[in-house]
């Protein structure tokens, strides 16, 4: 059976559904390993499961010829270099879902506090103030959330909201299927001059940097909020300063910073650091136990998917092809240089054996091609070779 190696600290969720799947070789390991410990330790792995602290670039790569599948238990996948793990015919996958609601909620929260005026009452209570006055404090119900991007997480801030009682609008520059009773806007200009509170979960590239401008920010009212907990320079940090120290806005709640620190030991910077009226927490939108818990089934179940069926769908750098039942008594999985006539002289291969082909599915993506060959007969060790042989072979397994 597959050996699997599982390093810092991943959530036991990850283990238990992969020892429910039949994987009983699990290595695991507390924290990331460098270069040469990590060669080490993955020698006769077949698939690893990292976090963001360790690195696998194209030299670990080279080194580890036996690994077959990539698994980052987070969101982002910048610790690996996907190129080259593609061209080593390595899938890599990871959890981009599992913490949309954990980010959903926190914008619940805030929506909720920043109208009722609380972070503002809250620190002057720690200051020693009684500030007991309705000035200013709204219920949230009826009000208007203007939502920006409404992909996985802002269409799921959409649903909550109206479940206690907010108007949904929302503005994304792709045409979205609204939910529930919520509305799509023409432009982001109309969506933030009506809504209540703004948030934004729009991705990071640089269509969104510095997409909430000083001249967007004036059109809101001076009553609304703005909360962002998508990526840290999509709004520009020193206009929103300055709207919130001339009244212009009511309040802002904060998740992500042009510039994060990266460790405890760094100091946060922020021009808004003074301001009771603002909501600061350090990158902890998508950061509960629950999401911890959920990356570690989602990426388990996306390897042990590819370990037994070959299944590729949500790779992050590979060919995808969804799950697929082996109802046959051999499964091909082979990975190649896309170049004409691989398929050719790999069923032509399979015909000189005498197998029949019962089903194969081909996905290509730039220079990989990926295709499963399900047979109704047994594989010789001959043809395992000579399908391995062929020029254009990257990996081939037999499941
Ligand atoms: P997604 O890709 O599902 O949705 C993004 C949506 O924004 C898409 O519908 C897209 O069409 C739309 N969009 C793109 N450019 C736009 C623009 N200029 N104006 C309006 N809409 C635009 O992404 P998902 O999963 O909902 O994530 C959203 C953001 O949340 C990302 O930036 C992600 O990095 C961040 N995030 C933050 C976390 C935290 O801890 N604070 C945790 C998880 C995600």
């Amino acid at each position: 059976m597959a050996k699997i190696v599982l390093l810092e600290k991943i959530h036991a969720s990850a283990s238990e559904l992969l020892k429910a799947e039949g994987f009983d070789n699990i290595v695991q390991l507390p924290t990331a390993l460098k270069a040469d410990d990590l060669k080490a330790a993955l020698a006769d792995a077949d698939a690893v499961g990292i976090r963001s602290a360790t690195h696998i670039m194209a030299d670990a790569l080279n080194g580890l010829p036996g690994l077959k599948a990539i698994g980052c238990f987070c969101i982002g996948t910048n610790q690996v270099d996907l190129t080259a793990a593609a061209s080593h015919g390595v899938p890599v996958f990871n959890a981009p879902f599992s913490n949309t609601r954990s980010v959903a909620e926190l914008v619940i929260a805030q929506a909720i506090l920043l109208l009722r005026r609380i972070p503002e009452k809250n620190a002057r209570a720690h200051r020693g103030t009684w500030e007991k006055s309705a000035l200013g404090a709204y219920e949230v119900r009826n009000k208007t959330l203007g939502i920006i991007g409404y992909g996985n997480i802002g269409a799921q801030v959409g649903i909550l909201a109206e479940a206690v009682g907010m108007r949904v609008h929302y503005y994304d520059i792709e045409s979205k299927l609204p939910l529930g009773n919520a509305r799509p806007e023409a432009s982001l200009e109309a969506l933030m001059s009506k809504a209540d509170v703004v948030t934004l979960h729009v991705p990071g590239h640089k269509s969104t940097v510095n997409l909430i401008t000083a001249d967007r920010l004036a059109l809101m009212k001076p009553t609304a909020v703005l909360i962002n907990a998508s990526r840290g320079n999509v709004v520009d940090i020193d206009a929103l300063n300055t709207s919130l120290r001339e009244k212009r806005l009511a309040g802002a709640a904060l998740d992500v910073f042009p510039v994060e620190p990266r460790n405890d030991k760094e100091e946060f910077v922020s021009p808004l650091r003074d301001l009771d009226n603002v909501i600061l927490t350090p990158h902890i939108g998508g950061s509960t136990e629950e999401a911890q818990e959920n990356i570690g089934r989602e990426v388990a179940q996306k390897l042990a998917r590819y370990l037994k069926a070959g299944t590729t769908r949500f790779a992050v750098n590979f060919p995808e092809i969804p799950y697929l039942e082996k109802e046959t008594k051999s499964r091909v999985l082979h990975i190649h240089r896309n170049e004409p006539g691989v398929i050719a002289r790999m069923n032509a291969d399979f015909a000189q054996a005498g197998l029949n082909i019962v089903a194969q599915h081909l996905q290509t993506r730039g220079p990989i091609g990926y295709v499963i060959t399900d047979v109704d007969d047994g594989i010789s060790s001959q043809l395992l070779q000579k399908l391995r042989g062929e020029p254009a072979t990257i990996r081939c397994e037999l499941i």
